[in-house]
């Protein structure tokens, strides 16, 4: 275990048993290391004494944290105890540069908490969500994604994260060779009696409001007649960090594609819709199909990068959602996990 110092936040703050030697020193502490025996991600920071407001301490130790970040990717602040969703909030705000991003181009359910917090996805529980980086298939993604655990669940529920640097070298240079020149694409239908209705996804009734959020996010769309719609959106399938410069598996064409889906459920949508018209599904940018090897191969890939640990409550998970992906495990009893996005960020598109 390493300790780190730093700049102190204020003594008072500080329990008065260790304020003489902050007096002194100027400096607190935190306690930092990997929380996994031979896993990079991710890396843990704690108090190195009762009563550290973690708040407190970002703000005035914000380099630091953003070090460590820049390092680490996934940062998981544990033992700090915030008491509620605000605490989450003022933390966010002190580690990030730039406001709050909205879930607007919804792909699952979800309820706000707070101002721009939401509850991580509303899935069933019995359910896995496979590995993901936020927004990827939007103009403008957060660089940054945080996690602040409410209620832990009585089983399972885990977060687990990945870093898709590493999912991307891991993947054949053919089928990298193919993402990196065809890039993805996205298509989706709604209201055809299956998934969410576009008044969730885009947030509005008004299908005019639909066609401006498409135009300028650089979605095709087609009204397919009544209230039903087909989009289509192509996306760079790797993109380079711009802080490291590192190429990521930045997309969601594992996580889309029709072969992802139960076996039966899969048979049944394309029974029911046709290729063409199921809730969603990815080809490649050109509009040909991706090979069910191939996204096999792409599932193996994040598997075998997959880091997996147990809530507690009170923990905050800070990801680089550029390099990290995250997913969910199946879980029982309450689970309730707070979610932000900062940092909008907008790289290259089509
Ligand atoms: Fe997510």
């Amino acid at each position: 275990m390493k300790t780190l110092k730093t700049k102190t936040f204020g003594s008072k703050n500080l329990p008065t048993a260790r304020r003489k030697s902050v007096a002194v020193s100027q400096e607190s502490w935190i306690k930092t290391e990997h929380l996994l025996p031979g896993k990079d991600i991710p890396f843990m920071v704690q108090p190195a004494m009762d009563g550290m407001n973690l708040v407190d301490w970002a703000k005035n130790n914000r380099t630091v944290v953003d070090d460590l970040f820049l390092k680490h990717k996934a940062l998981l602040f544990r033992n700090f105890h915030p008491k509620n969703v605000e605490d989450f909030q003022e933390f966010v705000k002190a580690t990030s540069d730039g406001g709050f991003l909205e879930y607007k181009d919804r792909s699952t359910p979800r309820k706000d908490v707070g101002d721009k917090i939401y509850t991580s996805t509303i899935h069933p529980s019995d359910q896995t969500i496979n590995p993901h980086n936020e927004g990827t298939y939007w103009v403008k993604w957060a660089l940054k994604l945080y996690f602040c655990c409410m209620t832990a669940s009585e089983q399972g529920g885990e977060t687990p994260i990945a870093d898709v640097g590493k999912v991307f070298k891991r993947l054949d240079a053919d089928i990298q060779k193919q993402f990196l020149e065809k890039k993805m694409m996205l298509v989706r239908n709604y209201n055809d009696g299956f998934g969410l209705p576009w008044q969730e996804v885009y947030q509005t009734e008004d299908k005019k409001e639909v066609e401006s959020y498409c135009r300028e996010n650089l979605i095709e769309f087609e009204w397919k007649g009544g209230d039903r719609l087909r989009t289509r959106q192509i996306r760079p399938a790797v993109r380079k960090h711009p802080k490291t410069d590192e190429l990521v598996w930045f997309n969601h064409a594992a996580f889309f594609h029709y072969t992802t889906l139960d076996d039966n459920i899969s048979e049944a949508l394309l029974a029911e819709f046709g290729e063409e018209g199921l809730p969603y599904n990815t080809y490649y940018g050109d509009g040909t199909p991706i090979e069910a090897s191939v996204v096999e191969h792409i599932r193996q890939a994040y598997e075998q990068e997959k880091v997996m640990f147990l809530w507690q409550e009170g923990d905050i998970l800070m990801l680089d959602n550029m390099s990290i992906a995250h997913a969910r495990e199946p879980y029982v009893g309450d689970r309730l996990i707070a979610t932000a996005m900062t940092e909008a960020f907008s790289g290259n598109v089509g």
